[in-house]
C-alpha cells in the first residue's frame, strides 16, 4: 500500500507542486497541498518543502493564501472556474502568479511542523523559517479582515473555502444566493467530463458558486464591508479548528525557529474558548457553523461539527459530547468499525451516499479526527479508525472519496491526498 501511495504522490508531481488529481484538479490546490506535504514528508521530504514553498509564494500582499494556484499549462484537462473567471491579475496585492481569490482551510503552520518533526534537519529549519512569517500573515489575513463577525473567529465568503463544497451544512446560507442556471450555461463544467455528475454538486449548486464568486470579484475581492453586501457569510467550525491548530503549531514552529511562541499560545486559547462559545450547540453536543447573515446556527448534523475534537485544548465537556455523537448512529464511530465514517449523518432525509461531501467517506476527515482522538487519548478509537482508513485504500486505492456503505471507490482515482494521508497514518 506504501508504494501504492507513494507512486500515486510520484504521479502527480507537477515541477513543484503535486496535482490533486490529473483529471479533475489539474492545478495546484491549498489545503490539498498541506496535507499532500505531510505525506510527502514521509517519502520524498524535499518535494514536501517544495510543495508548500510553491503555495506559499502565490500568497497575497494582505496575507490570503489563494485556494489555487494555476498551472500555465495544466497537464491534462482543462477546469471550470479557470484563470480567465477569477482574473486576479485586476486585484491589489495578487502576486504574479494566476490565483483564484478565496482561501481554504489554513492547514498549512500544522503541515509545516509535522514536515518538521519527520524530517528535522538544518535544511527543514531553513525552510520553516522560511514559512514562518508567512504563515503569520495568513492567520492575520483570517482574523483580520476576514473576521466579519467581530468575535475573533474567520468568515468564510464561499462554500469552497470550507474545501466541503456541497455539505448539507451549506443548504441553508446558499439557499438565499441568486442562482440564475442561465449564466451557467454561459460556461461549461469541466468537473462532469472527468467524474459521475451524480457523485458531483449539481448544477443549481454550481450557479451559486458562480454566483458567489461574481459577487467577491466584482468588490475585486476585497473584504471591506463584506457585513453589509455579501451573500454568503458564515463561519465553520472546521476551517475556525484548522485556525487554531495553526496557532498551536506555529507556537512550535516559534521556538524552533528562535521566535516568541508567547503570542501564539494566547491566540489559540482564544480562538478555542470563541469556537466553544459561537459554534457549540449544548442541545446536540456539537459543533455547527454560524450564519451571520441570519445570526443562526445551522442545524445539519454534519462531520463538520466533529472536527474541533482535533484541538488539544478543547474541553472536557465538549471532548466528550463531540465523541458521543461521533459513536451514535449518525457517525458509527467504533474501535471496531463496521462501516466507513460518513461525511454527514447518514440517518438524515438529506444523506446521500454517492454524492461527494454529502454522504460518502473522505480521508483528510478521518485523519483530522484520528489526531483529535490520539490528542484526548482514546487510542481504542483512534485505531478503529486508523483500521477504517488503512482499509478503504487496500481496499479501493487512492480514490477521492468512498462509499460509506461499502467502500467503493468514488471520485478521482489518483487522488493526492488519499494517498498522502495513508502514508502519514502507516508511518
Ligand atoms: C472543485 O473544483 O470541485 C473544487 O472543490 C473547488 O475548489
Amino acid at each position: 500500500m506504501r508504494r501504492l501511495a507513494v507512486a500515486t504522490l510520484d504521479g502527480n508531481w507537477e515541477h513543484d507542486h503535486t496535482v490533486p488529481s490529473r483529471t479533475l484538479y489539474p492545478h495546484q490546490w491549498s489545503w490539498d497541498s498541506a496535507f499532500i506535504a505531510i505525506g510527502l514528508a514521509t517519502a520524498r521530504p524535499d518535494r514536501a518543502w517544495r510543495e508548500l514553498r510553491t503555495l506559499l509564494a502565490a500568497q497575497w500582499a494582505d496575507g490570503r493564501v489563494p485556494h489555487i494556484v494555476f498551472n500555465p499549462a495544466p497537464p491534462i484537462g482543462s477546469y471550470f472556474p479557470g484563470p480567465g473567471f477569477w482574473d486576479s491579475a485586476r486585484a491589489p496585492g495578487a502576486p504574479a502568479a494566476a490565483t483564484s481569490g478565496i482561501v481554504q482551510p489554513p492547514v498549512h503552520a500544522l503541515a509545516a511542523w509535522l514536515a518538521y518533526r519527520r524530517t528535522p534537519s538544518e535544511r527543514s529549519r531553513t525552510e520553516l523559517a522560511w514559512l514562518y512569517p508567512r504563515l503569520v500573515a495568513q492567520q492575520r489575513y483570517l482574523t483580520g479582515r476576514r473576521d466579519v463577525g467581530g468575535a475573533g473567529l474567520a468568515c468564510l465568503v464561499h462554500p469552497w473555502e470550507s474545501g466541503l463544497d456541497n455539505s448539507p451544512a451549506w443548504d441553508p446560507p446558499l439557499a438565499t444566493v441568486p442562482a440564475d442556471e442561465a449564466v451557467l450555461r454561459a460556461y461549461r463544467r469541466h468537473d462532469t467530463a472527468h467524474a459521475d455528475a451524480a457523485q458531483r454538486p449539481t448544477d443549481l449548486d454550481y450557479a451559486r458558486y458562480v454566483a458567489l464568486v461574481d459577487a467577491y470579484r466584482a468588490g475585486r475581492y476585497g473584504d471591506d464591508g463584506l457585513a453589509g453586501r455579501h451573500p454568503f457569510l458564515v463561519e465553520c467550525p472546521l476551517f475556525n479548528t484548522a485556525l487554531g491548530l495553526a496557532e498551536h503549531a506555529l507556537a512550535a514552529i516559534a521556538r524552533a525557529v528562535g521566535a516568541d511562541p508567547g503570542p501564539h499560545r494566547e491566540r489559540a486559547a482564544r480562538i478555542t474558548a470563541t469556537l466553544v462559545d459561537r459554534l457549540y450547540d449544548p442541545a446536540t453536543g456539537a459543533f455547527h457553523p454560524r450564519d451571520l447573515r441570519t445570526g443562526r446556527l445551522v442545524p445539519a448534523r454534519t462531520a463538520l461539527g466533529l472536527v474541533p475534537l482535533a484541538l488539544p485544548d478543547l474541553p472536557p465537556r465538549q471532548v466528550a459530547t463531540v465523541l458521543a455523537e461521533a459513536c451514535s448512529p449518525r457517525f458509527g464511530l467504533a474501535a471496531r468499525m463496521d462501516r466507513p465514517l460518513p461525511s454527514h449523518d447518514r440517518t438524515a432525509p438529506d444523506f446521500e451516499p454517492l454524492r461527494y461531501w454529502r454522504g460518502p467517506s473522505w480521508l483528510n476527515l478521518d485523519w483530522l479526527l484520528w489526531r483529535g482522538l490520539r490528542t484526548h487519548h482514546r487510542l481504542d478509537l483512534a485505531a478503529g479508525l486508523r483500521a477504517s482508513m488503512v482499509e478503504l485504500v487496500a481496499t479501493a486505492g487512492c480514490h477521492e472519496y468512498f462509499h460509506p456503505d461499502t467502500g467503493a471507490g468514488l471520485g478521482s482515482p489518483a487522488f493526492g491526498w488519499t494517498a498522502a494521508l495513508l502514508l502519514d497514518v502507516l508511518a
